[in-house]
């Protein structure tokens, strides 16, 4: 990996830089200054698309998101030797046009809910696509209901502890196709809240368990068990966990098959991370398929196995750099000699990873772009509490009420997380493409907020 230097950035159309792999570009692939002075991506200028259709916006780049999707396929295809399949962890931002899009790529779906699943069953049925092989579905505590609707859909559970192995185990009058998630035990630097594959964690079987688990399975006929799984974490840089993971994966693999398990399949997880300031540097996708193929392959080599289906489930890579938010600023506050704060209009509702992971974002002023950064201030949310911060510190040139300030790489765990706090009706989103915008999820009403507010009756009695 070439280490990046420290850049020292002038205007926010300094920001614009070409990169190959999606997941190292700041803004999405398509975005420009156009004469204006503008921000314009998609063909769309920003501050048009603001003007109609209000904000805060989040606004997708169809042609990003449809390249990630295409380079995680074609680094597979030429550094693995045999099948693979990338599905897409919906839980990055699952909606109807996001799971059409990543589905039309011919991408399957982690799903970690009956609403993730309901929802990308819909958007496969919109294309008819069946969802059998195409939806895989994860968690630590699925409910029945969520489970049969997943089994009706002939989808493969991927089975996370023992209360649900059983569960399944006593449904012996269905065909039910699963995988085995394990805990592989492997540390990787990322924030601990998104750390999955250590030991001592909520999801996955112990692999200290691993005889007892594949005995279970291996005598239960109607558990028909395809494959492991194990995922080490998120926004990760580091190449080594992954390598190791491959290696243990493939050991698991083997003792599977001393069981009499027909595990064709490996499922690697996702984690690889994106850039979110110039000084963030991951590795590439197809640096990242190019070494798990690799650890992959070669410990199959080592141990004699047949080379398996090698799945991967990218998130963050696949989305996070393909959109921005556009908010418009209001107020503005100067603490003298302490910072100076201008408040827009989201914040944490919109986007929770600052406040709940300290995550640092970059952001621009869509209408003068190439206006020096001539200032240092604090950009706030206008939500009803102090930690309501979007972004610490920011370079940004004088900016007036009414800009229109964009950030950074919200494509993913922003609408997927985005909650109505202090009853702000949600965002609405658009992908746009090559000049064209279409709305994906529309904005939140005031009538939305009260959908489901009952006011009983006996409210309104006099005591
Ligand atoms: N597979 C499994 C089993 C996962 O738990 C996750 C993410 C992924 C795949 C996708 O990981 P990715 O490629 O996106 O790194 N809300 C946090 C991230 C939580 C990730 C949870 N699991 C954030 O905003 O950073």
């Amino acid at each position: 990996m070439v280490s990046t230097q420290v850049k020292i950035f002038n205007s926010g159309a300094d920001y614009l830089e070409p990169t190959d792999s999606v997941n190292q570009s700041l803004f999405p692939l398509t975005a420009r200054v156009n004469a204006e002075d503008h921000l314009e991506i998609g063909g769309c200028d920003v501050v048009s698309l603001v003007e109609r259709f209000g904000s805060p916006l989040y606004i997708l780049d169809e042609m990003s998101l449809r390249t990630a999707c295409q380079q995680y396929q074609q680094a597979l295809n030429q550094f693995y030797g045999g099948l693979s399949q990338v599905i897409y962890a919906s839980k990055a931002w699952n909606c109807l046009a996001v799971c059409g899009i990543v589905a039309s790529e011919g991408l399957g779906f982690d799903v970690v809910s009956g609403g993730e699943l309901y929802t990308a069953i819909q958007a496969l049925d919109k294309l008819g696509i069946n969802p059998q092989d195409n939806i895989y579905f994860h968690g630590n505590n699925k409910s029945i209901p969520e489970l049969l609707l997943a089994i009706e859909h002939d989808c493969t559970i991927m089975v996370d502890n023992w209360a649900e192995l059983q569960q399944l185990a006593s449904w012996s009058q269905k065909n039910i196709k699963i995988m085995l998630r394990l805990t592989p035990g492997i540390e990787c630097h990322t924030h601990e809240y998104i750390r999955t594959g250590h030991l001592d964690s909520k999801f996955g079987f112990d692999p200290n368990d691993l005889d007892a688990l594949f005995k279970f399975v291996s005598e239960r006929s109607h558990l028909n068990c395809v494959g492991l799984h194990a995922h080490i974490g998120s926004q990760i840089f580091e190449c080594q966990p992954h390598q190791d993971l491959a290696r243990l994966m493939v050991s698991w693999q083997q003792k599977a098959i001393s069981y009499g398990l027909p595990i064709s399949t490996l499922n690697v997880g996702g984690g690889l991370g994106i850039r979110y300031t110039e000084q963030d540097d991951p590795p590439s996708i197809h640096q990242w398929v190019e070494l798990v193929s690799k650890g992959i392959t070669s410990a199959c080599l080592e141990l004699g196995l047949s080379l398996p289906k090698l799945m991967i489930e990218p998130g963050r890579s696949l989305i996070g750099s393909s959109c921005v938010t556009a908010y418009t600023i209001g107020s503005s506050k100067t603490v003298p000699g302490i910072r100076k704060y201008i408040a827009v209009d989201g914040g944490m509702s919109d986007n929770p990873r600052p406040i709940t992971y300290q995550s640092v974002y970059r952001c621009a002023i869509a209408n003068r772009m190439s206006a020096p950064l001539t200032e240092e201030v604090t950009v706030a949310g206008k939500h009803c509490e102090s930690g309501d911060i979007l972004i610490r510190s920011a370079r940004l040139p004088e900016t007036t009420a009414g800009d229109i300030l964009v950030v950074m790489a919200t494509g993913a765990y922003n609408y997927s997380m985005a909650s109505n706090y202090n009853r702000l009706p949600r965002p609405a989103a658009v992908i746009v493409k090559e000049g064209e915008a279409n709305l994906i999820l529309r904005r939140e009403t005031y009538t939305d907020l009260l959908n489901q507010d009952l006011f009983p009756e006996r409210l309104l009695e006099k005591e």
